[in-house]
């Protein structure tokens, strides 16, 4: 997926301050800020009255659990409103607030009854939580390729795909949404369940509909580094009746209770095996709040993004992230392109040294690579998941993900920070203006 340079032509020249012919500061010249740029955390820098308000609701009501507090007349309703405001902000019928995104997507599987035998795709590139929820579930993760989106590479989705393949985990990275229209005719076309998890671009849309709509079921991660936060907590969403009774079961022992019976109008299903993830008020409280502002730092950071974006766009020979929807983009992050590692690290060293760090791809592990997953280490030596005579054959090791490396070793990226000001956009635009041609000149 090639990214539309032309969205953001206009106003290059006016933004930048800094002659690109600057001596770089790692040579010896002035850095382009006097002290480091820095991104905070989404989520926090929100807090304010509300946040309080609410936490001391449920303090003066000494009802920190969901489904009862010390006046059994009165049923809490904190994590029940955020799930129903959740699921409005999705465009879904439904949502379950649970204690983390590693549990959201414990549930997820559980929901869509993936065990023993099943295989599910995984990016090789993401959090280990997609690969260890599987791996849990008793089922077989299988890595395909990432392309330059950072996401699935449709392209090499497909011959991963077995009789045994039940579900695409459809991962949407460091605010960039996956190629769904690609992926979910991958899934259309061989009948496989689509799972997106959407912990790291929560407010994040493709083509206009918000990530986790598409799919069959979605998990977002509501832990500190995420665009909404109460430090930990997750999500689980889906318009699927079915899936969510399936859903609430899981996290709470097998059990349905109100409200969920209420919002089910009937359960359908039996009881099973659970566990207990319920969330807590104090979390609801909080991300009560924080939904509630959602759209106004999504507004935010896409206008930090934007101001970037708009200040490099006529760069020569820029690359940028592949962006199967830039309109869709969170924007956490601006990442460049380049031929290969050695021009990519001298990019780091020399942005740095301007006072505007970049980084690496973040925030995920190339997982056929960890020591763990290449020795096949699960909780017992008997686990399902490589007993199979399919876990058995599987094979970890970069080679088996050779594309996906070459991919993270070229690119760098600035994370934004919603509350940038202009002065530190214009900062960042006149590093990488300063920088880039510096690096591509050789
Ligand atoms: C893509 C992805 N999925 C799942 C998770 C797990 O979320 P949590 O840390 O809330 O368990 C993360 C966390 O960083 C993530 O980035």
């Amino acid at each position: 997926m090639v990214f539309s340079r032309r969205l953001f032509l206009g106003s290059a020249a006016a933004l930048a301050t800094t002659p690109a012919s600057a001596r770089l500061a790692i040579d010896g010249g002035t850095p382009v800020r006097a002290k480091p740029l820095q991104a905070r955390l989404y989520g926090p820098l929100y807090y304010n009255q509300m946040e309080w308000d609410f936490l001391r609701e449920v303090w003066e009501a000494r009802a920190p659990f969901r489904f009862w507090g010390m006046d059994r007349s009165v049923m809490p309703a904190k994590v029940a409103t955020f799930e129903r405001e959740f699921a409005t902000f999705m465009q879904t019928r439904f949502a379950l607030g649970v204690t983390s995104g590693t549990a959201a997507l414990q549930v997820a599987l559980a929901a869509l009854e993936i065990g023993p035998g099943d295989e599910v795709i995984v990016p090789a590139w993401t959090w280990h939580s997609c690969f260890n929820a599987v791996v849990m579930a008793g089922a077989l993760p299988i890595c395909a390729e990432i392309d330059s989106s950072f996401n699935l590479d449709p392209a090499d989705v497909e011959r991963h795909i077995t009789p045994r393949t039940r579900v695409l985990m459809a991962v949407h990275l460091q605010g960039n949404p996956a190629n769904m229209e690609a992926l979910l005719a991958i899934a259309r076309k061989h009948k496989l369940r689509v799972l997106e998890d959407v912990s790291q671009s929560v407010g994040a849309s493709y083509r206009g509909k918000p990530l986790g709509k598409m799919g069959d079921i979605a998990i977002a991660s509501l832990q500190v580094n995420k665009t909404i936060s109460a430090g930990e907590g997750g999500a689980v969403y889906t318009s699927d009746a079915g899936l969510f009774e399936r859903a609430i079961r899981f996290h709470d022992v097998g059990t349905v209770r109100a409200p969920h019976t209420t919002w089910l109008g009937s359960t359908q299903g039996e009881a099973f095996i659970g566990v207990n993830y319920r969330m807590n008020e104090f979390s609801g409280a909080v991300l009560l709040a924080q939904i509630r502002k959602l759209p106004q730092v999504v507004g935010d950071i896409r206008a930090v993004a934007r101001r970037v974006y708009e200040g490099i766009a006529d760069l020569k020979q820029l690359e940028l992230r592949g962006l199967p929807d830039p309109a869709g983009e969170l924007g956490s992050a601006v990442f460049v392109g380049f031929p290969g590692r050695s021009q990519r690290d001298r990019f780091l060293s020399a942005m740095k040294a301007e006072n505007v760090p970049a980084s690496p791809p973040s925030g995920s592990v190339l997982l056929p690579t960890q020591p763990h997953i290449i020795a096949k280490r699960a909780t017992h030596p008997n686990w399902p998941t490589w007993t199979s005579p399919a876990g058995r054959a599987v094979r970890y090791g970069v080679e088996t993900c050779p594309r996906s490396a070459a991919i993270l070793d070229r690119f760098a990226g600035v994370s934004l920070d919603p509350k940038f000001t202009e002065a530190d956009t214009r900062d960042i635009v006149n590093a990488i203006r300063k920088v880039h041609p510096a690096i591509m000149a050789g």
